[in-house]
């Protein structure tokens, strides 16, 4: 079992005069950041602030802090160092993704798309139609926002060159067979494009056994700074054509992240991994690997998320005045809760705050989802959103205001 105050410990906003009696509900926007990250951003800021890679000391320690963020992300990731790449966001990194899709597809090729994911992962690949290329729609069911494996079987055939859909929707919460979606994919003889931003929050997943040749997550959602982080597979990466300067095209992980990169901020996700694993540490989890460690990390996080999200869905349950999105079984979603009522989901969340409950209203980006499951996008959703630092107090505390407001 997690232990709370340990791990609420590693984040200084909890310790901050200002944040005090705020429960923080807003985490699928962004989560707090951890201290290791704010330490070494800081550290970085103060002593190594110079170009990186050349021959002085500051210099050096600061290109190998930014080595060995993506070394020990790799790690934890299941996949090789070179295969992660750091953009300024998942959004920059997706428009650069289908610009090398343009480039290497030909007119009459076809990709799939969803109506669930954020439009990070939607528009920029829609916007191949443009190119002549065909681009099919995966839709949910209205009712349940679920996207149904079968129906992408009905969609693949031999043109389909890319499968794009979300690890987790961040309205719908459902968490999607990520292995399953890939496998048929694959089998297909087509790639996939997994959009991780709303799931990596809640555990970072062994991209290495999922399968998926693109994985993309935004490391401020993921208690670090503010970067977009993309895991491509050798393979892939190879086939498209670069997008960076010509004389670093056999860099992987410069190849699709054509912009300079921010090298305080990649080299404070080093921080995200020494949290990691100071909290396996703590738990007696180290694995036999770093991958097994982080694996081990997931499911200590997902245990707790799981238990603190089944009494919030059976209370949104139980409210006939709200519609709550996705699944009410805490299983298989992830704490990512949006409702859909009379009252405008801005209006909700503001009522919330004069509660001391920090949540968002609005349609947070997932506009075709949210449409298509009938929502009213005049209203929104109200989002409540939490991680594994959450406490069962704040849980409480989240129900009575609800009840208070709704
Ligand atoms: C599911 C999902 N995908 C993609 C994004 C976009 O990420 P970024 O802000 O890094 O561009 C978000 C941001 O909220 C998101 O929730």
């Amino acid at each position: 079992m997690l232990d709370i105050d340990f791990v609420r410990a590693q984040f200084p906003a909890f310790a901050e005069d200002s944040l005090q009696g705020q429960s923080f509900f807003e985490n699928a926007g962004g989560s707090y950041t951890c201290a290791p990250v704010i330490d070494r951003l800081t550290r970085f800021y103060r002593e190594r602030k110079v170009q990186p890679y050349a021959p002085y000391r500051a210099s050096e320690l600061a290109g190998a802090e930014m080595d060995e963020a993506r070394l020990r992300l790799a790690g934890f990731l299941g996949v090789d160092t070179q295969e992660v790449s750091f953009g300024p966001s998942t959004t920059q990194n997706t428009y650069v993704l289908a610009q090398a899709f343009r480039q290497w597809m030909d007119p009459g090729d076809a990709i799939i798309v969803t109506n669930q994911d954020h439009e990070a992962n939607s528009g920029p690949w829609r916007r191949l139609a443009d190119e002549g290329i065909e681009v099919r729609e995966w839709q949910i069911d209205p009712d349940t926002g679920h996207l149904d494996p079968e129906k992408l079987n009905e969609l693949l055939d031999d043109r389909v060159r890319l499968v794009c859909f979300p690890h987790c929707s961040n309205v719908v919460g459902e968490i999607n067979p990520v292995a399953k979606i890939t496998a048929l994919s694959h089998a297909a003889g087509a790639f996939v494009c997994v959009d991780g931003v709303s799931y990596a929050p809640h555990g970072l997943p062994d991209v290495g056994a999922l399968g998926a040749d693109i994985y993309l997550f935004s490391s401020y959602k993921t208690y670090g700074p503010h970067q977009g982080i993309m895991v491509m597979r050798e393979s892939l990466a190879r086939l498209l054509p670069n997008q960076g300067h010509y004389f670093n095209a056999d860099n992987l992980y410069k190849r699709f992240t054509p912009a300079g990169p921010d090298h305080a901020q990649v080299a404070a996700c080093a921080g995200m991994v020494d949290y990691f694993e100071a909290l396996a540490a703590h738990h007696g989890v180290i694995g036999a690997t770093p991958t097994a460690t982080g694996v081990a990390v997931h499911d200590l996080m997902r245990a707790r998320e799981v238990k603190l999200l089944q009494p919030l869905l059976d209370y949104v349950s139980s409210r006939n005045s709200v519609r709550l999105i996705g699944p009410a079984q805490a299983e298989n979603r992830a704490p990512t809760v949006a409702l859909a009522a009379n009252t405008p989901g801005f209006a909700l969340a503001t009522q919330l705050a004069d509660q001391g409950i920090m949540a968002g209203g609005g349609d947070f980006y997932a506009v075709r989802g949210l449409s298509a499951c009938g929502v009213d996008m005049d209203k929104g959703v109200l989002r409540l959103s939490f991680v594994h630092y959450t406490t069962e107090a704040e849980i409480e505390k989240l129900i009575e205001s609800l009840d208070a407001v709704l």
